[in-house]
């Protein structure tokens, strides 16, 4: 049999509730899973403290944690999840002396037509920039693989930020652009790892940053997607170093 509880011990759980509720939703607490995991593991965080002279402060978390209007940057904070919210999470890491970046965006609870449209999209054109990144290819190839798919949508694309090398160090050279022409740009050659990162918004193209100088917005409020692998271009094409399967 059940044990039942009486109306006085189920506000006896309440708090209880609230906590587990709490550790599952806010974004510091994503923020501490992934801490932990990360030293668990032996990784070391390469964003915490990192620095770029557009942050008011160096980065405060390992997971950058923007939700709905938020596209990129979005510092873990209080905010605790809803139904409907859209989250994008962007997380990398340096293992062994080697980094990773990877990023991916859901929605929480009740799907919503248009924002799921939106991430499917995003996630397409990551997948369509990563057939094109081969050998004999050039990165204007991949850059147009993947704004083509978000203007043919009709979503909004800001090119001021993309993707990029990746090893040693997060950010290296090349860019990896959201927007390009076939056939330009740099070959694509054996050994060329980049972190490719399409980004799309659901209205316009122009963005805001926050005070906090790390926070880009949708300037029109609409909702932002984000998607992000770190692909190795072999002689046999392309490798997911980050691949969730
Ligand atoms: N991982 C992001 C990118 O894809 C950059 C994160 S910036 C940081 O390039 F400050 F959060 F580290
Ligand atoms: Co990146």
């Amino acid at each position: 049999m059940a044990a039942l509880k009486t109306p006085a011990e189920i506000d006896q759980m309440r708090a209880a509730g609230r906590f587990v509720a709490g550790v599952l939703t806010s974004l510091r607490d994503l923020d501490a899973h992934a801490h932990r995991m990360i030293d668990q593991a032996g990784a070391r965080s390469v964003y915490l403290g990192y620095h770029p002279s557009f942050g008011a402060m160096p980065y405060p978390g390992v997971l950058c944690t923007s939700v709905n209007d938020a596209a990129l940057h979005g510092l873990p904070s209080d905010r605790v999840l809803a139904d409907g919210d859209v989250l994008s999470i962007d997380f990398a890491a340096e293992v062994d002396g080697w980094v990773a970046d990877s990023a991916l965006t859901f929605q929480l609870g009740t799907p919503d037509p248009d924002a799921q449209r939106l991430i499917a999209l995003t996630d397409e054109a990551l997948a369509a920039g990563i057939a094109q990144a081969r050998p004999g290819n050039r990165m204007g190839d991949i850059s147009a693989a993947i704004g083509e798919i978000g203007r043919a949508a009709g979503f909004g694309i800001n090119a001021d930020f993309g993707g990029h090398g990746v090893g040693r160090t997060m950010h290296e050279e090349p860019h990896v652009p959201n927007v390009g022409r076939r056939g330009t740009g740099l070959k694509l050659r054996p050994g060329l790892v980049i972190a490719i990162e399409p980004w799309f918004m659901a209205g316009g193209d122009g963005y805001t940053v926050d005070p906090d100088g790390w926070t880009i917005r949708t300037a029109d409020g609409s909702l932002a997607a984000h998607a992000e692998h770190t692909v190795a271009i072999t002689a046999d094409g392309p490798v997911v170093l980050t691949a969730r399967d």
